[in-house]
């Protein structure tokens, strides 16, 4: 290996996160991830994925992706980050992740990844017939983090167990080959970080507008069940109009809201758009009328979102000015992930020039 001064000093406090680029980004994605992507770009030094290989491994339609490419991007600039500052670009861009994963293929244990519950879910009943990409797909998510050897990913509840498997996988690299990392002063024995997740307080659990006990989703059969981020003020009012409720006032406190998934679901909204406790909105709207509650949270929703959905409809109707941001973000981040590649390599024993 040439011998350049060691790139990165280890562990720089970095932070790594991604959103797959499948269906129409909604609500959910906007509060679960993509707005505290924002908030944390003031303390850290951040790089933020559009994962288009992880979207591959269930089946896609290539034009599709190539638009939800678009759409998460623009995502990212609606919601505040900046792409000057930090880092905004897709995955299959930067070879270093492909490369990474194959060697945490050979790292993690067929017992680890079979205890993934997400992999369970969406393999089915239909095991044989999942793709080894979805099985591998935990060890690719743990490439994108540790290519950059990131010290904190935010990410949702749902996500927890594959960033335990990334911790995991780190332990093991670095276990494995303490010597080798020894013997090229490549630091003692850590090379790779500890990740931790980043799992804000109690992130909000949206729900459908229409049912009020399944998720709000990009799969879901009507579009009144979501506020999609590219909705319009009109769209978002209508589909917070129309939003399913019981017939019974909101309670004065949230116990009341015991068995009202529907109910709960619009203050849990209401709370997560307007930053307030949901007790507080209680003691304002319960035992009122539902309408002047829908009413407030119409407004809240159209003045919180509409703006993002019009920069993101003027941004997607540019995608060479999309392209140009996720062209200049690989480069950047490439910067970062070869020479930790190249460290790995040598690390391996691969022969390279
Ligand atoms: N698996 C994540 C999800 O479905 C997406 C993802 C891929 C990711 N790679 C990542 C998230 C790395 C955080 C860090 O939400």
């Amino acid at each position: 290996m040439t011998r350049q001064p060691i790139s990165l000093k280890p562990h720089t406090p970095r932070i790594f996160s991604g959103v797959q680029p499948t269906g129409n980004l909604h609500l959910g994605n906007y509060l679960g991830a993509i707005k505290r992507f924002a908030e944390l770009q003031t303390s850290h030094e951040c790089i933020y994925c559009v994962v288009d290989m992880h979207a591959i491994t269930q089946g896609h339609d290539p034009l599709e992706l190539r638009r939800a490419t678009h759409e998460v991007t623009a995502a990212y600039i609606a919601a505040g980050v900046d792409v000057k500052k930090h880092i905004v670009f897709n995955q299959s861009q930067v070879s270093g992740h492909a490369e990474l994963a194959w060697i945490f293929n050979c790292v993690a244990r067929m017992g680890w990844a079979n205890r993934m519950t997400q992999f369970k879910e969406k393999a089915g009943k239909d095991r044989e017939n999942a793709s080894v990409g979805l099985f591998a797909y935990p060890m690719l998510m743990a490439a994108d983090i540790l290519l950059y050897r990131a010290t904190a990913v935010p990410v949702g509840e749902d996500q927890k167990q594959h960033l335990e498997l990334t911790r995991d996988i780190a332990q093991k690299f670095n276990f494995d080959f303490a010597e080798r990392i020894k013997a090229l002063g490549l630091n003692s024995g850590d090379y790779f970080p500890l990740t931790e997740p980043l799992i804000a307080g109690p992130a909000p659990r949206v729900m459908s507008l229409r049912d009020g006990t399944k998720k709000m989703s990009k799969s879901d059969a009507s579009d009144y069940s979501r506020i999609n981020l590219t909705d319009d003020a009109d769209a978002i009012a209508q589909k917070v109009r129309k939003a399913k409720t019981d017939p019974e006032p909101l309670p004065s406190e949230a116990e009341g809201l015991k068995g009202r998934p529907e109910a709960e679901n619009l203050v849990t909204l209401f709370a997560a758009l307007s930053g307030r406790e949901a007790a507080s909105i209680l003691t304002e709207f319960g035992g009122g009328q539902f309408s002047t509650f829908k009413q407030a949270l119409v407004d809240l929703a159209v003045a919180s979102l509409a703006p993002i959905g019009d920069e993101m409809r003027r941004l997607v109707a540019d995608p060479a000015m999309i392209d140009a941001v996720l062209f200049d973000g690989a480069d950047r981040a490439r910067a970062i992930a070869e020479p930790v590649m190249r460290e790995v390599r040598e690390i391996m024993g691969f022969v390279q020039r």
